[in-house]
């Protein structure tokens, strides 16, 4: 059982109060530094394909690593929807992470256009085509639809989206999308709800907390 919390674009709480949580945490680029030094197991939320190079703007897998980085996130829906990544991008970032020893969480998930259509099943066979199963690679489900919206995937839901990814992908799959301490019970009893990433309730230290001690007591 993996619990994720995504800062996004907010500082976040002080990592100090998060020490010796069982949790990755993906802060932003500023905050990586003071994350790791905290002892928590950090994730940077993008990563470029080039070691290096005249890129203006994006961080390479060697300069994660310098720093302490142990991992990335790869595909976030904000970053589809806002900044122009494609699946042939997620998967440039995902293969050099992997090549240079991150993990990856990579995101994959349908807009509420998309599932009203009835197309969830061929999103996710597009979004997962471009990537290969590594020991190093989770997935996470967050159907846009339920991210920051408070519209929770119902546990049945979930369930069901996540065999469908494993049938394409064996890879463990995380759910994210409006995961509070209310809801993580449900969702994380799922038999392939491998864990949680969550946005919002990662931000107050009480929340995270609640939810990580909810995985906790989910047997594997
Ligand atoms: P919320 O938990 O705020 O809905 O965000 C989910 C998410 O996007 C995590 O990456």
């Amino acid at each position: 059982m993996l619990i994720a919390g995504n800062w996004k674009m907010f500082r976040g709480p002080d990592p100090a109060a998060l020490a010796g949580l069982d949790a990755v945490i993906c802060p932003p680029f500023t905050r990586l530094h003071d994350c790791v030094d905290a002892g928590l197991t950090t994730f940077a939320q993008n990563v470029h394909w080039e070691p290096e190079g005249a890129y203006t703007g994006e961080v390479s897998a060697p300069l994660l690593l310098e720093v302490g980085v142990v991992g990335v996130l790869v595909g976030h829906s904000e970053r589809r929807q806002y900044f122009c990544e494609t699946d042939e991008t997620v998967a440039r970032r995902t293969r050099a992470a992997l090549d240079a020893g991150l993990r990856v969480i990579a995101c994959v998930g349908e807009t509420h256009e998309q599932r009203e259509r009835d197309e969830t099943e061929d999103v996710l066979r597009r979004q997962l085509a471009v990537l290969e199963p590594h020991p190093d690679l989770v997935l996470a489900y967050e159907p846009v639809w339920a991210i920051g919206t408070g519209l929770t995937a119902t546990p049945e839901l979930a369930q069901e989206a996540h065999a469908f990814i494993k049938s394409l992908l064996d890879a463990p799959v995380l759910y994210g999308g409006s995961v509070k301490p209310d809801n993580a019970a449900a969702l994380l009893a799922q038999p392939d709800v491998d864990g949680a990433l969550v946005g919002g309730a990662s931000l107050d230290v009480d929340s995270f907390q609640a939810i990580c001690e909810t995985a906790a007591r989910i047997p594997s």
